[in-house]
């Protein structure tokens, strides 16, 4: 229990007592500016698969009552047995594979009172952010089960940020109100689902992050300060990076 949860009385609605909190990995995409041979999240790392340095964060948080991952459906990876619950069901984009993977859960919870329930919090995280740490997900989930939208790690902008025509400079633009976002990203799920689904017939077009959809949606998420380490393994560079940083913490 948080300080904040000690000392503010318990709340009279029972679901929000009740809210759980679950993991969505997204971990169906195939990493094509990664250079690798196999999908980027399943690159060996200090000596283990990507996925899984990033659900051994996850796994250490004893509030995410379960983590799940989206594969997609032609997935070969060799998967350690029982390893966690996975969803065959990835799709074009991140997106299309977060709202499947979503959709799949809220349907299993629809006949088993264990499973995702609407009014539970979804933290999405990306596979491919396997320097996360316990640390930011509590930090995150203790900024938003209060919040009544949810929120997301983000940092603020750290450089002078340009616009470019052509790859030369066109303006320099105001960075004060500017952040990266990062995940988790922590939400309702029904209302996350719902957000995503509003964008549905639009292929998800511009919907990059769970907070883009519930944007779209009116609402405003939360900004909670995450860590430069919490970096998304994107380019060739990054694995070394990476690999330094989780050998370093050992
Ligand atoms: O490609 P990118 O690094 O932006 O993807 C972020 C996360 O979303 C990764 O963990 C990736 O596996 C996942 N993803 C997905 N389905 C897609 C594309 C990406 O689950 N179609």
């Amino acid at each position: 229990m948080t300080s904040s949860e000690k000392d503010s009385p318990p709340s009279t609605d029972p679901q929000a007592n009740a809210a759980r909190c679950f993991a969505l990995v997204p971990c169906a995409g195939s990493g094509s500016r990664a250079g690798t041979v196999k999908p980027k999240q399943y690159e060996l790392i200090a000596g283990q698969s990507m996925v899984m340095h990033t659900l051994a964060a996850l796994q250490s948080v004893t509030r995410l009552y379960k983590t799940v991952v989206v594969v997609s459906p032609t997935d070969s990876h060799a998967w350690p047995e029982s390893s966690v619950q996975r969803l065959q069901c990835g799709g074009a984009t991140r997106a299309e594979s977060v709202f499947n993977g979503l959709s799949a859960l809220l349907a299993e919870g629809a006949h088993d009172p264990e499973g995702v329930q609407a009014h539970d919090w979804i933290l999405v995280h990306d596979a491919a952010r396997c320097l996360i740490t316990e640390l930011e997900i509590n930090r995150l989930i203790d900024a938003c089960l209060d919040d009544d939208v949810g929120g997301l790690l983000a940092l603020p902008l750290p450089d002078t940020l340009k616009a470019a025509v052509n790859g030369r400079v066109s303006a320099t633009l105001p960075r004060q109100d500017k952040w990266l976002a990062q995940t988790p990203q922590m939400f309702r799920a029904g209302v996350l689902h719902a957000a995503l689904k509003a964008q549905a017939a639009d292929h998800f077009e511009g919907i990059t992050d769970e907070a883009s959809a519930m944007e779209m949606a009116g609402f405003a998420p939360k900004l909670v300060v995450g860590s430069p380490h919490n970096f998304k393994v994107t380019y060739p560079p990054d694995f070394a990076l990476a690999e330094d940083l989780l050998g370093s913490r050992k």
